[in-house]
């Protein structure tokens, strides 16, 4: 089968689509025949080996342990294993396989105990596979910020794959959501749930009137420092980076600071919570271009440049 291998850090141009050979399903593990995934900002990271202290965590001091990345997957189920009875084969799946990857080939092994779910009547399968990686974090960043009916939510890099995510998902809880982002993309996060838009290319967002319960750096450019006066006397910050030192998660793990860490939460409610959220229209996806699987080191570039809106998808079967 066909695959985009990278067997060390670096670059875009460590990616080579080859062929090698095709997995097969264990007792417990589902088939998927690949028909789109994403180049995110996960993959462009462990591809890099970036942030070089989290290697050994997932992958290795000198080389990559998963060679086919791809965390975000839509398919057709094309064989299962024998313990596995609720998936069959010809089913249209999409799901999520971080730290274990593989979704740039043909064909994909998944845990059926993993996250993976049928593809609603009506959605494409390329849209399907956008609705995954975003989505995981915004929920993360949401559930830890207690975001609810009625505050006011600020989202910073509004646009991108987990920005535009944490628009609807706000939304949906009855935020009144301020979206900050180009003035070029207003319409497209207004039609996402936001009520409000500051246009980062003509105002400083930090020197708003306005002040809210959360706000939220989905692309990780702000500091706690200069957003602190954003917000509401029990307002908490968060932001999707690290940020200079790990300064976000040292904040988050000090007494008293307003800052939380979205750190992952466990797979099964956030993903029923997000199947949900599909299933109902209130979570719909945001797609900037496709990239055929052989082109997939120009969509590393792309997304590595910083200015996809939502997701790229890679059309692999
Ligand atoms: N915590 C984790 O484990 C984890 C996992 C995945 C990703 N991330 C991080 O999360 C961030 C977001 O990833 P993503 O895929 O959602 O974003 P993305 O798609 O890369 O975001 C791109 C959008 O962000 C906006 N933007 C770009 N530069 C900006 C700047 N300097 N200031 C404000 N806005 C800017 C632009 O929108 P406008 O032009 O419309 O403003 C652009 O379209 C990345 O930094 C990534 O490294 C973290």
């Amino acid at each position: 089968m066909r695959a985009a291998v990278h067997d060390r850090y670096g670059p875009p141009e460590v990616v080579s689509v080859r062929d090698v050979a095709e997995p097969e399903p264990r007792e417990s593990e589902v088939l998927v025949r690949v028909v789109a995934s994403t180049v995110n900002r996960t993959d462009t990271a462990y591809r890099a080996g970036r942030p070089w202290f989290a290697r050994p965590l997932y992958g290795g001091w000198r080389r990559p342990r998963a060679t086919v990345l791809g965390c975000e997957f839509a398919g057709v189920v094309e064989a299962v294993g024998e313990a596995v009875g609720d998936r069959a084969p010809g089913d249209r799946v999409y799901g999520y396989v971080e730290g274990r990857f593989g979704a740039h080939a043909e064909l994909l092994v998944v845990p059926a105990g993993g996250w993976i779910d049928p593809v609603p009547d009506g959605l494409d399968l390329t849209d399907a596979a956008v609705l995954t990686e975003g989505p995981h974090y915004a929920w993360a960043f949401c559930e830890r910020l207690h975001v609810g009916t009625g505050q006011a939510v600020l989202v910073h890099g509004a646009t991108g794959a987990i920005g535009s995510a944490a628009v609807q998902l706000a939304a949906a809880r009855g935020a009144v959501v301020t979206a900050v982002c180009d003035a070029e993309h207003a319409d497209l996060v207004r039609r996402l749930g936001a009520h409000r838009v500051i246009a980062r290319d003509r105002t400083d967002f930090t020197q708003d009137p306005e002040r809210f319960d959360v706000v939220l750096d989905a692309v990780g450019k702000s500091s706690f420092a200069a957003c602190r006066r954003l917000l509401r006397p029990a307002g908490a910050y968060a932001s999707s980076e690290l940020g200079r030192g790990g300064v976000n998660v040292l904040l988050a793990a000090a007494p008293g600071v307003r800052v939380r860490f979205p750190a992952p939460l466990p797979e099964g409610p956030t993903r029923r919570g997000i199947h949900d959220l599909i299933t109902s229209g209130r979570l719909v996806p945001v797609v900037d271009r496709h990239y055929p699987l052989e082109e997939i080191v120009a969509a590393h570039h792309y997304v590595e440049s910083g200015r996809k809106v939502g997701s790229v998808v890679v059309d692999v079967g």
